[in-house]
């Protein structure tokens, strides 16, 4: 691959260069581009996109804009290691100096995976960060690039700050840059630059430290010596360093159990989102009778998460319900969860365990962001999404890894297989059937248009009779922040079956090219004689009702979804 060569040194040492301790600071006179509008996790573009002239700086210039007080303050910064991420990282450092910033501190080789990025945040008390990601979108010279700003609590920027940064970008007609020269990313230390400090830090030391505080790592360390055999594909991303040093290095897993750990900047060629399309081959893995007992795989930036036993593929929707069921098996959480959260199209299962262990439960739109309050309030513990995400408030973004080593201190803890273990969660609370169809790269207007279509078809849709089932209510998904009184209109549309099955529709707020149409199914089924049905039969009749409610071949011209999930 011709960037691998590049990255192969990414994170080799070289020696410091001499850095400046003055600096000139040159105001550049820009025009605003109107495509500048953060989406469900910040600005997502194809490369090209921010190769424009000034784009980059633009948007950088336009998040400092967006804050306040900031003087004198530390800015995290680092990436996921994708193509265009190191150079981003210098402009993002240069302009930080000239903006006044006091410090940044910079994960080695521009790496630091977006939970890791969180904790840096939190825990030596920065001003922000800015995370350079694209998450599970591919990275290359035509592919995805993105810039995210993270505030204070670790978390993603609240509408009010992605609003403000758009409005600026529509405004912006200068920025300014510290005139520095390229920073040595690959030697961890302190420098003055141009009078502000840059710590290159070791990226994986502090999450590390982190994990190690929540799980038990001598139990796992022992169930590994034991012979338990598992597979974690970083997917050629961010990862890669944090898995081989936590699971070969701290809990001695066997050399090879961390696989693509090596972050390249187009990930390998591959599309590095963990699921059981671009995941296949680790899955496939893990179900052959010679593969490994446990399987687990995240994505670009290394908060997405995907778990596989033997047998037993676990859904999102259910691996938050049994975290939260077995929660207090891991020191962490001993004290058990103060409650959990969940967006909307994330199945109900966990609704359940919330239930029986009487704590509270939230419901609220895709996207990270929405736990931030609940979390720092203390409402929430545990939170998760169907998009394969899962986490709690050791920081303030979805981790992959941990919800992988939280597995893992189950699987130690309770000593039997992932399959026994979700099998009796079944039985003992019902199963939620759940799948998600994607239409990907639809045009835009036929998107919204179907949209549209069924938006105004709501009030006529309860007490209508689909499929031999009847609707009995239907409605555009709006969240009442019960933390700071916001509220978010049109997260979705709904419609729920007597019975309480539900098909929900929406558009995705991270694609980059196109719209996707995004349909979720979920049916519960408390018999444990029929919990064992494949998933897309188990909802086949959602699945034809869908199509009869909201005309999805109609608008889009598909007859078939491009992902099922
Ligand atoms: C990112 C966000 C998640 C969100 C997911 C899917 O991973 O961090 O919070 O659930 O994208 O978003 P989408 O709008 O594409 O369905
Ligand atoms: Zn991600």
């Amino acid at each position: 691959k011709k960037y691998a060569d590049l990255y192969s040194n990414l994170l080799a040492r070289k020696p410091g260069q001499q850095m400046s301790t003055q600096a000139t600071i040159k105001t550049v006179q820009t025009k605003p581009y109107d495509d500048q509008k953060p989406g469900t996790s910040g600005l997502r573009k194809k490369v090209p996109v921010f190769e424009q002239p000034n784009y980059a700086e633009n948007f950088i210039q336009s998040v400092f804009n967006s804050l306040d007080g900031f003087e004198g303050k530390t800015l995290v910064i680092g990436g996921d290691g994708r193509y265009l991420n190191r150079e981003v990282i210098q402009k993002a450092i240069a302009m930080a100096a000239a903006n006044g910033f006091g410090k940044v501190m910079v994960g080695q080789g521009g790496i630091l995976s977006t939970p890791a990025a969180s904790n840096i945040i939190r825990k030596y008390k920065a001003f922000g960060g800015l995370v350079l990601s694209a998450s599970h979108n591919p990275g290359g010279p035509h592919e995805d690039f993105g810039i995210k700003y993270n505030i204070g609590n670790g978390g993603p920027a609240p509408e009010k700050i992605t609003d403000a940064i758009f409005a600026n970008s529509k405004t912006i007609s200068e920025y300014k840059i510290a005139e520095i020269g390229a920073v040595d990313l690959d030697v961890v230390g302190s420098f003055n630059v141009g009078g502000m400090v840059v710590e290159i830090i070791d990226p994986v030391k502090d999450y590390a430290e982190l994990m190690n505080s929540l799980f038990d790592f001598d139990a796992i360390r022992a169930m590994f010596k034991g012979g338990f055999r598992m597979a974690m594909d970083s997917m050629h991303a961010v990862t890669g360093p944090y898995a081989k040093e936590i699971l070969e290095g701290m809990l001695g897993a066997p050399k090879g159990t961390a696989r693509n750990f090596h972050p390249l900047p187009d990930f390998g060629g591959h599309h590095p989102d963990p699921n059981l399309v671009h995941a296949k081959k680790l899955y496939d893995d893990v179900m052959s009778a010679k593969g490994p007992d446990f399987g687990a795989a995240s994505d670009g930036d290394g908060d997405r998460n995907m778990i596989v036993g033997k047998g037993m593929f676990v859904t999102p929707s259910d691996s938050l319900a049994l975290i939260a069921a077995n929660a207090t098996l891991a020191p962490g959480y001993k004290r058990g969860l103060a409650g959990i959260a969940r967006s909307m199209p994330t199945s109900a299962a966990a609704d359940r365990v919330a239930e029986k262990l009487g704590i509270g439960m939230y419901e609220t739109p895709t996207g990270w962001k929405f736990f931030g309050n609940l979390l720092d309030a203390g409402m929430a513990t545990i939170c998760g999404e169907e998009s394969f995400g899962t986490g709690s408030d050791h920081v303030r973004e979805k981790d992959g890894l941990w919800a992988v080593l939280f597995w893992l201190n189950i699987l130690a803890a309770r000593k039997q297989s992932v399959k026994d273990i979700v099998e009796a969660h079944w039985k003992e609370y019902g199963r939620n059937y759940y799948s998600r169809h994607d239409y990907e790269e639809v045009e835009s207007d036929k998107a919204n248009a179907l949209i549209e279509a069924l938006r105004e078809s709501l009030p006529k849709l309860p007490g209508k009779k689909v499929q031999g089932m009847t609707i009995e209510a239907a409605d555009d998904f709006a969240y009442h922040d019960p933390v700071d009184g916001s509220v978010s209109k049109n997260q979705g549309i709904r419609v729920l079956f007597k019975g309480g099955s539900r098909v929900v529709f929406r558009l995705s707020g991270t694609g980059t090219s196109g719209a996707t149409l995004r349909v979720y199914f979920e049916r519960y089924e408390p018999d444990a004689k029929k919990q064992n049905v494949e998933t897309q039969k188990a909802l086949a009749d959602l699945i034809k009702a869908a199509d009869e409610i909201a005309g999805i071949v109609k608008f889009t011209g598909r007859k078939k979804p491009t992902v099922i999930t």
